[in-house]
């Protein structure tokens, strides 16, 4: 069976703590029991308004984590300093807007090319891979391998949002630009919006998937079920769909 990786995003944990201003819930823990419930790896998104993840936490996660660490950061000096010196295993470079309640599209990798192409080289540089956050087109994926990252990571909002009917063309563009991804030698990830119910036809309609990136929805699991039992329930709606 094809092997899907996990990644666990623990950002919506760090959101509970600062709504109190309290210690609890930490981070670190919450990446903790994802690690041993079997996630291959955990996301943190470091904002540059530190909304959810702060700085401690990305140095204890770096610290504590046994797995694989993906840093989710806009491409801004400031963030390019931070991961040469935490040194994450991956970085995913994201859009970043102040007002959004969450990242609302795909990194413009086409229009911001010139901008991109020096942040990836220093990670590159750095020991770190790159990873970039994009809509699912052929033209954001051809430019992604051509700036030297070697992983994308498809934006699957339209997918998770699209109504029944509208579904299973939003597949299609993902399938399209996942075939293209391939034919580059990148790394194939997809995430956003993604829940146990709309894993399954994604990871079945996308045969190069190899991670996937899930956050909300796995937390709201995690507060009824708990966490160990939420990233079970994922990764066998994943499992399900790669049979
Ligand atoms: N991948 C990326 C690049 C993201 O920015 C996010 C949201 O932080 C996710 C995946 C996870 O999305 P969700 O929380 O909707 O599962």
């Amino acid at each position: 069976m094809r092997q899907i990786s996990l990644h666990v995003n623990v950002d919506h944990v760090a959101t509970l703590r600062n709504a109190r201003g309290s210690r609890y819930p930490d981070p670190i823990h919450a990446a903790v029991l994802c690690e041993l419930a079997g996630a291959d790896g955990i996301t943190v998104h470091l904002r540059e308004d530190r909304r959810h993840i702060r700085d401690r936490d990305l140095e204890l996660m770096r610290a504590s984590v046994g797995t694989l660490l993906n840093l989710e950061m806009a491409a801004t000096d400031e963030m390019v300093e931070i991961a040469l010196r935490i040194r994450p295993d991956v970085v995913t470079l994201v859009p970043e807007k102040r007002e959004e309640r969450t990242t609302e599209g795909g990194l413009d990798v086409v229009g911001q090319a010139e901008t991109l192409a020096p942040r990836i080289a220093a990670l590159s540089a750095g020991g770190i891979e790159v990873s970039l956050f994009i809509d699912p087109e052929a033209a954001q994926v051809e430019t992604s391998a051509t700036l030297g990252a070697t992983r994308v990571e498809l934006h699957t909002g339209d997918y998770a949002n699209a109504s029944r009917l509208l579904a299973a063309e939003e597949l299609d563009r993902l399938a399209r630009a996942g075939h293209v991804a391939h034919q580059h030698g990148l790394h194939l990830a997809a995430g956003h919006g993604l829940t146990s119910r709309n894993v399954r036809a994604l990871v079945a309609t996308l045969p190069d998937l190899v991670e996937l990136n899930i956050g909300h929805a796995l937390m709201s699991d995690a507060l009824f079920v708990g966490m160990e039992q939420a990233v079970r329930r994922f990764r066998s709606a994943i499992d399900q769909g790669a049979a």
